[in-house]
């Protein structure tokens, strides 16, 4: 395939393959309880947390050598060769750089759509981009890639969520609402266009509500902070998080943004297979659950290993189903994530 290439659509598309990476170090409640004043019950009673992964701090961890591994492991999963990738899109809130894009660099380790184009006489490269949208960029970015395929802008895309938030996070007292919350991971698929059209997104929802920005940000220079905040240099590059505030907007967002997506393809939740979400509190998704009435194995919750992985934490349940059997041909899944910004979302797929 040549790198220009004319915009023949897609009618359809499907993921084909997908993949995770986590870094080695496991940080439990009960290591957390020798840093801070907390402790194991009050952590799993009110998060479902238990243990997360963190990245090393000696560079040798991070979001781009994270989203390399997962990445390979989508591909290998996929049965394609790298150089068949189009574009890769990273969806991150802790790129590496915010200059260059830290996908460019994933990219070429991967080798993703690198090759010689004989025929033309010229190296061919796939396309490169982070994709900033916090806890809901994955969710963002596959509609996104979804549209890119559907308009034939590429073919075979690899997306990648990954996050290693906790270089923002302060492992003390002060800081302990959100350093018990958050862990590190990468999660990418392979998404490629089809010409059967039973297959792809059914509905999908992108919104956000920028007056709400102060519930969760992350302030690099003093006047980052809201007027209402005095400025704190201690306070700078860390994460700053209403809990309680998120915690109610989703409660109350989540459902919803479901029940709307539903209508909007005409579905009931029944009729949905899996329901694959953001992780970021236990207690939120099991309030989704009951109102809809769903199963356990229909809204999977991972955050007991893992944490709130933010962009990272969609891929990672959706690899638990695919490799323990669960995703099977005609399914219908919902993707739903919602976070800082404030963000919500949801795509609704037929696979
Ligand atoms: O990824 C998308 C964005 N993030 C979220 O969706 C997060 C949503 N929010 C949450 O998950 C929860 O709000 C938290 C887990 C962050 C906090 O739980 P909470 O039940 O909302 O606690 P809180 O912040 O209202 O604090 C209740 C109490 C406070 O003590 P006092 O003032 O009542 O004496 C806190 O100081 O719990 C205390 N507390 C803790 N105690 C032990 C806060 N963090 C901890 C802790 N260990 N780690």
């Amino acid at each position: 395939m040549s790198t220009a290439r004319t915009t023949v659509g897609y009618p359809g598309c499907r993921i084909i393959g997908s993949g995770v990476a986590t870094p080695g170090r496991t940080l439990t409640n009960h290591d957390l309880e020798q840093m801070m004043d907390t402790s194991d019950e009050w952590i799993v009673q009110r998060t479902g947390i238990r243990s997360r992964q963190i990245a090393r701090k000696d560079g040798t961890e991070n979001t781009m050598t994270l989203s390399v591994d997962a990445g390979r492991r989508a591909i290998a999963d996929a049965g394609i060769d790298p150089s068949e990738i189009d574009l890769v899109m990273l969806a991150t809130m802790t790129p590496e750089y915010t200059c260059p894009p830290t996908a460019c660099r994933v990219a070429m380790e991967i080798g993703a759509g690198k090759g010689r184009d004989e025929g033309a006489n010229h190296d061919r490269y796939a396309g490169a981009w982070d994709f900033s949208g916090a806890c809901c960029g994955f969710v963002f970015a596959l509609n996104n890639a979804y549209a890119l395929i559907r308009a034939g802008m590429a073919r075979t895309l690899l997306l990648i969520g990954a996050d290693t938030l906790s270089k923002y996070v302060h492992y003390n007292t002060a800081g302990r609402s959100t350093a018990i919350l958050f862990g590190d991971a990468a999660g990418a698929i392979v998404l490629r266009g089809e010409q059967d059209p039973s297959v792809g997104v059914l509905a999908q929802a992108m919104l956000s509500d920028g007056s709400r920005w102060q519930e969760l940000y992350l302030p690099f220079e003093e006047h980052n902070f809201p007027n209402d905040v005095e400025p704190q240099r201690e306070l700078l590059n860390t994460v700053q998080m209403n809990g309680r505030g998120v915690f109610k907007f989703a409660v109350g967002t989540f459902p919803e943004i479901i029940a709307q997506t539903l209508d909007a393809a005409g579905l009931s939740a029944d009729e949905v297979d899996h329901f694959v979400c953001h992780q970021s509190n236990a207690r939120i998704l099991t309030a989704a659950r009951d109102r809809f009435g769903l199963d356990e194995h229909k809204l999977h919750i991972n955050i007991d290993r893992y944490g709130n992985t933010v962009a990272a934490s969609i891929p990672l349940v959706l690899q638990d189903l695919r490799s323990e059997g669960k995703v099977r041909e005609g399914q219908r899944i919902m993707f739903v994530g919602f976070g800082g910004g404030l963000t919500w979302g949801t795509s609704l797929w037929q696979v």
